[in-house]
């Protein structure tokens, strides 16, 4: 079986599978729950000064009959003191020394940054997490994401961190930035020894059309939220391979953003991230999903012949390229299984005024399909004009049943012509311009 032990940056758990720094991380009858399910690390809830919440905090974006596909908050750092957070650290640790947990800090002096350094590793905990993400609330009050969008402001604060840390230093950075590479950058220059992102996205996820407040909703007032959850998924994805890929950055990355389950994880392992973190997923269905992780990781890397996650980490970071060396003679097109085809027209729709007008309907008999015994009798079918189909995917995508569409490569004999190369070939006068299609 494979190993799934995890190591970031010297800081090592029984698997790549942290609670995330939010509600679930909050006390320690939460951290032994957590760790008892089968977590292999946890970021405790940020300590700082002890702030005061309000009441709502929490909003979520729904679709179709799925809960929670966005999830929306305005809640602060610990609402506890950090006396009380630093010895409920001492007291997990006591009880679980193999399992990582790391004290996620946001301060503000260079005072405040120093004590609270050396407080989170006297009582023992495995690292530290410097919180310059939190988009709201505390960003008002100069730290979370003031810090974490200004790189030259995280880069000098996290030097008071690593002046002081005994104990190896995670920046976690915020999305809401132009280019994430300079925040990780400003980490890595600092002498940080990893990096984790994302944290939440600045959002409003719905207006009450009634009372004209939008959700969460405090006192006929609303707030700007952090937003995370399924939909964040592909903005962590993307964030993470940047810095990834970025030979600047060169830091382990703790990956986080809409992970539910063990997929998800392998994909961000997959784009850089040495282990995950999950906050969502864990408020909406329990501590329990951890157990589904470890056992559907492990089983996936048998299937592949990996040993160990290290096989994994990185493998997707250089399939992802800029868009101007990819090939322009590849080609694409969309095919329909008709044994699977339930005549709902969607692609047709969706070809006809959202794509490249290249599916007819057609009787089923003009196209040899036969709606025999047991079928559903239909007038027309979808029928895709191959030559004219330009492999968008739109309509593989619209299809509501799985691989009744799929993309298929057509052979054809122009050689690999990737953008940049075309405009090389072009100024060396080899070659003259793509027309524009008609
Ligand atoms: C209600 C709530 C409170 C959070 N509090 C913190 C926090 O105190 N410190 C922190 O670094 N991140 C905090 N986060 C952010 C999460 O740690 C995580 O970065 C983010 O939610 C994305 O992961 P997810 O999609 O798995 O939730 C919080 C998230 C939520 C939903
Ligand atoms: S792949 Fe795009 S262009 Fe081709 S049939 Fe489907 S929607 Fe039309
Ligand atoms: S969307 Fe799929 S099922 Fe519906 S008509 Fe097109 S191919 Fe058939």
């Amino acid at each position: 079986m494979a190993d799934l032990s995890s190591n970031l940056a010297g800081i090592k758990s029984p698997n790549p599978f942290w609670v995330a720094s939010g509600p679930p991380s909050n006390t320690a009858y939460q951290t032994h729950r957590a760790f008892e399910a089968g977590w292999g690390g946890l970021v405790w809830k940020t300590i700082g000064t002890p702030i005061v919440n309000v009441a709502s905090r929490y909003s979520a974006l729904n679709f179709g009959n799925q809960r929670m596909i966005g999830f929306n908050n305005i809640e602060l750092i610990s609402d506890r003191s950090p006396e009380t957070n630093f010895a409920e650290i001492a007291e997990v640790k006591k009880r679980w020394p193999h399992h990582a947990v790391i004290a996620s800090l946001m301060v503000e002096t260079r005072e405040e940054w120093r004590e609270f350094v050396k407080r989170a590793a006297d009582c023992g905990a495995d690292g530290i997490e410097l919180n310059y993400g939190c988009p709201h609330g505390m960003c008002e009050r100069g730290m979370g994401s003031a810090v974490g969008q200004q790189p030259e402001v995280a880069e000098r604060i996290t030097s008071w961190v690593m002046e002081t840390a005994t104990i190896p230093v995670i920046v976690k950075l915020t999305p809401n930035i132009t280019d994430i590479t300079a925040a990780a950058r400003a980490a890595k220059r600092a002498g940080a020894n990893a990096i984790s992102l994302i944290n939440t996205i600045n959002s409003i996820t719905n207006v009450n059309l009634d009372t004209f407040v939008p959700e969460p909703t405090v006192a006929g007032l609303s707030s700007h939220g952090g937003y995370c959850g399924p939909a964040v998924k592909p903005i962590a994805l993307n964030m993470v391979q940047c810095c990834a890929a970025d030979a600047q950055v060169g830091l382990p990355i703790s990956g986080i953003g809409g992970i539910a389950n063990w997929r998800d994880a392998a994909e961000f392992m997959a784009l850089g991230a040495t282990n995950v973190q999950v906050c969502t997923a864990i408020m909406h269905y329990g501590f329990r999903i951890v157990q589904d992780m470890n056992e559907g990781l492990s089983t996936y890397l048998d299937s592949k012949g990996m040993k160990s996650l290290a096989e994994l980490v990185g493998k997707s970071v250089r399939n992802v390229n800029e868009w101007k060396n990819l090939d322009l003679n590849f080609q694409r097109v969309a095919r329909i299984d008709y044994d699977k085809c339930i005549g709902c027209n969607l692609c047709y729709i969706a070809c006809e005024d959202g794509a490249h007008q290249c599916i007819d309907l057609l009787a089923p008999e003009s196209i040899g399909v036969d709606l025999g015994p047991g079928r559903v009798p239909h007038k027309v079918l979808p029928k895709i004009r191959e030559d004219d189909c330009v492999g968008c995917n739109l309509c593989a995508l619209v299809c509501p049943v799985d691989n009744c569409i799929t993309m298929v490569e057509i052979k054809n004999d122009k050689p690999k012509m990737s953008w940049s190369e075309l405009q090389d070939k072009v100024a060396r006068g080899e070659m003259k311009p793509i027309p524009p299609h008609p």
